[in-house]
């Protein structure tokens, strides 16, 4: 079973077995640090594997670099560009895991791919990340910060994700329009809407998103998460 819990903005904690059954600790988007809805104090984030970085915006690398610093087994993940100046940062090139869009990489026993995302960053191009366990028969596509694109398709039919987490804030990303439309090209099983409600201009809201996939008569299921609340996801 893996666990996704959500530590608000676009920050998720994740739990899910390697090949050998081992449980990694995984940080998507570590913005603790200035975040109103974060439920977590960065002490708390000890015994961390792997930080993935989607793109090099403060609310995304966040606390990326003193989390690794305070866990020192811990690895950066994310585009080259982006990984080698977390590296630099913390003084330790061989903690960087940095690579680029196309097939994953190969992860202390999981599979991380690269996608695209159309948005910006200071360093290397801005991404999504999918993260695979073949022990579980389970795939979590974070979306990063984007806008639609109709490649989310391609992404929906290789990686198969069994959970979405997508951005449904408006105003640098989508909405809950384009996000229920990306539900439509992506297909999983389950959505959960973030990079919502974290500043006034994020104005996309959850029930609209829930209502728009639901209008669809899409088969995924919408969750929602608050701050600090873990969802359970079997293959
Ligand atoms: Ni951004
Ligand atoms: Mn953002």
């Amino acid at each position: 079973m893996a666990r996704i819990r959500y530590l608000g903005h676009s920050s998720f904690e994740i739990r899910i077995l390697n090949k050998e059954g081992v449980e990694k600790r995984i940080l998507i988007d570590p913005f603790i640090t200035g975040n109103p809805a974060s439920p977590v104090k960065l002490d708390e984030l000890t015994g961390v594997d792997l930080v993935v970085v989607t793109h090099g915006h403060g609310d995304h690398l966040g606390d990326a670099i003193s989390i690794l610093k305070k866990n020192p087994n811990a690895k950066v993940v994310g585009i080259f560009e982006l990984a080698n100046y977390v590296a630099e940062q913390i003084g330790d090139s061989s903690r960087a895991i940095g690579g680029n869009m196309g097939g994953p990489m190969l992860v202390d026993g999981l599979k991380i791919a690269l996608t695209p995302a159309m948005h910006s960053s200071p360093y290397g191009a801005p991404t999504g990340v999918v993260i695979i366990s073949e022990r579980e028969g389970v795939s979590i596509y974070h979306a990063g910060d984007t806008g639609i694109f109709a490649t989310m398709q391609l992404i929906g039919e290789i990686y198969k994700p069994t959970v979405a987490l997508l951005p449904i804030g408006g105003h640098f990303t989508m909405d809950p329009v384009e996000a229920a439309k990306a539900v439509e090209l992506i297909k999983p099983k389950y959505a959960i809407p973030m990079h919502y409600g974290t500043f006034p201009v994020l104005y996309g809201t959850p029930e609209e998103f829930k209502r728009l996939v639901e209008e669809k008569g899409l088969p995924t299921k919408v969750v929602i998460l608050k701050p600090g609340e873990e969802f359970e996801v079997k293959g």
